[in-house]
This record gives C-alpha cells, sequence and structure tokens, in this order.
C-alpha cells in the first residue's frame, strides 16, 4: 500500500494555454515537450486503514490548502479507479523552486499519479496515466512518457494524453535555465488557461498550434535545432501575447526575463545557436546543442537579475523507484 515515483518537469516548445473542455482538463490545442533531466519530483504514497483525511507534506511542510484540496482531488480520481475510499499519506520533494514556472505542477502530478496508482496495486498502461495525470495538471500529461512529447488533443479522457515521439538519447540538447526569480508566480496557469479566450488574439494562437507542432515534431526528429529554436520562440511570444491581452491580462515577464531574451537575440545575431521560451513565469529556458552549453551558462550568469542558471537534459519518463521519502 506504499509506493513512490520519480518524475521530470518538461519545458514545452509549444505552450498548452487554454482548455477546450474545463471539466475534462481537454486542451484547446496540441503541445510539445522536453523532459528535464535535472528538474524533479519524487513522492511517496501510502494509503493507510481508517477513517481520516489525507495528509500532504510538499517539501517539507503541510501543503496550503488549495494544494491540498487539489491533490485530494487527484487522489479520489485514483482511489475510485481501485473503487477503494482508503485514506492517503503523500510526501513529495522538488529539487528545483515550484511555482516560479519550472512547471512543478507537472512533475508533481505525474509522480502522484504513478506513485498513488501503484500503492493501489493498479497497473495502468502509459496512455493511461497519462491521461489521468493530465486530470491533475494539464501539461503533467507529459511528464510521464520519456524523452520528447507529444500532447494530442484528443477529444475524449481516454485519448487526450502525452505520446513519446523520441526518447531522451534521440538528441543530447540542452536547456539552460535562468532563474531570475524564484517566488511564487502571481497568476497560476489555471487562471491563465481560464482567461485565455478573452484576449482577442487567441484564436489566432490556437489556429497556428498545429502548425507549430508539426514542425517542432519534424525538427526534433530531424535533430534541426534551428526550426526547432523558431518555431518555439514564435510559440512563446503567441502564449504571452494572449496572457498580456487577457482580461484582466497577466504579464509573467519581469526586467530579468528580458535581458535574458535580449540577450540571447543578441547572440544568436552574432553566431551562437541558443533560442529561448519562457512558461507561465519569469524564467527563461535557453536551449542550445551540448557543445555550446558550457559557454550559453557563462554568458547567462553575468546578466543582470540572472541569480542563477541550471542546466537540463532530455529526460526519462515518470518511475517507480525502491526508496520511500517517509
Ligand atoms: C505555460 O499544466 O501548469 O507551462 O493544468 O492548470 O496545472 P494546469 O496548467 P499547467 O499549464 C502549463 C502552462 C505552460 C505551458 C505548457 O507547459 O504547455
Amino acid at each position: 500500500m506504499k509506493a513512490t515515483a520519480v518524475a521530470n518537469a518538461n519545458i514545452a516548445f509549444v505552450k498548452y494555454w487554454g482548455d477546450a473542455d474545463l471539466a475534462l482538463h481537454l486542451p484547446v490545442n496540441p503541445s510539445i515537450s522536453m523532459n528535464l533531466d535535472s528538474l524533479s519530483t519524487v513522492t511517496t504514497v501510502a494509503f493507510l486503514d481508517g477513517p481520516g483525511a489525507d495528509r500532504v507534506i510538499v517539501d517539507g511542510a503541510p501543503a496550503n490548502p488549495a494544494t491540498h484540496r487539489r491533490v485530494t482531488a487527484h487522489l479520489d480520481r485514483v482511489r475510485a479507479l481501485a473503487g477503494t475510499k482508503v485514506r492517503a499519506r503523500v510526501v513529495s520533494r522538488s529539487d528545483f523552486p515550484t511555482g516560479a514556472g519550472l512547471a512543478s505542477s507537472a512533475s508533481a502530478f505525474a509522480a502522484l499519479t504513478l506513485a498513488a496508482a501503484a500503492a493501489l496495486g493498479l497497473e495502468l498502461p502509459e496512455g493511461t496515466l497519462s491521461a489521468l495525470a493530465r486530470l491533475g495538471s494539464g501539461s503533467a500529461c507529459r511528464s510521464i512518457p520519456p524523452g520528447f512529447v507529444e500532447w494530442v488533443t484528443g477529444e475524449s479522457h481516454g485519448a487526450s494524453c502525452g505520446r513519446s515521439i523520441a526518447p531522451p538519447e534521440h538528441w543530447p540538447l540542452r536547456d539552460c535555465i535562468a532563474i531570475v526569480s524564484a517566488t511564487h508566480k502571481t497568476v497560476g496557469s489555471r487562471e491563465g488557461h481560464a482567461r485565455a479566450p478573452s484576449s482577442p488574439l487567441h484564436r489566432a494562437r490556437v489556429e497556428g498550434a498545429a502548425g507549430r507542432v508539426a514542425a517542432c515534431r519534424g525538427a526534433i526528429l530531424a535533430r534541426d535545432l534551428a526550426t526547432l529554436g523558431s518555431a518555439m520562440e514564435a510559440d512563446t511570444v503567441m502564449m504571452h501575447a494572449v496572457a498580456r491581452t487577457s482580461r484582466p491580462p497577466i504579464c509573467y515577464w519581469t526586467p530579468g526575463s528580458l535581458h535574458v531574451i535580449r540577450a540571447i537575440l543578441a547572440w544568436r545575431a552574432a553566431g551562437v545557436p541558443v533560442y529561448y521560451t519562457v512558461d507561465a513565469g519569469p524564467n527563461v529556458h535557453c536551449l542550445c546543442d551540448e557543445a555550446d552549453a558550457a559557454s550559453v551558462v557563462q554568458r547567462m550568469e553575468k546578466l543582470p537579475g540572472v541569480q542563477q542558471v541550471r542546466v537540463a537534459r532530455p529526460g526519462g519518463g515518470a518511475r517507480l523507484v525502491p526508496e520511500h521519502l517517509a
């Protein structure tokens, strides 16, 4: 009745931004991402006999009420599949700042889904686990399969899941992440998704997303950084333009984010193949070849507002591990 899972965060090259079906958590557009090996969440779930509420410990402290509710609601989905009502004790730890656009909800809900299912003795296929993780947090469905992952929109619960298009060893890319703020973002992505349709740019972004996903998929298979990078940057600007023009508007970028973005553009103009993307937060992910990573990191560390640079390689899928957190 106890299991522990590890899952990586992922960085979206084409973003999920807005829902087609709120209740089922079906996205309005397909998305594509890469798992990040050095950004992970470990979660132990133990189911205990007897009455009482679930206990949820995140990074050493009891979860805040909103997180507690979200975790309990997700455990209820897994319990319903197993036909049980036993209460759970969840202990979870991430090795990166959570809530700052480093996709903590993706790794957290992917690890929670796998650990909870395994603790209840459910042996679910990868697609089923991915769809289940999606109900906890959309982008979590892309942290279940390994490597480079595409999330097809799907028109039913079971069809809307992540599928690996290439394993992590397919392409030794590097994601050099400039952390310009490690504090909690002010507007969560859930609220951002809800506001997206109020932007006059929403429809244009959604209409172009499948084309950008196809461009990224082809570029990943061909290991073509220039094509991947330009589709990714175009999608980043579109997503943030939608956020900026939503009602009420959301601005995730800080002066530190812009320093990094402008530097990336200048370095590229000077011949360094490096491309940026930003999720729902201020931190900037810079994608480059393995051979350029050390010099990109050195340059990034000198930029104003950059507190830390983390480097990630393509990561594996969610997996069970033998050591428990508690
Ligand atoms: C900008 O998956 O965090 O990172 O389902 O509400 O948890 P919830 O949203 P979430 O949204 C991700 C937003 C994004 C883009 C992406 O990862 O595709």
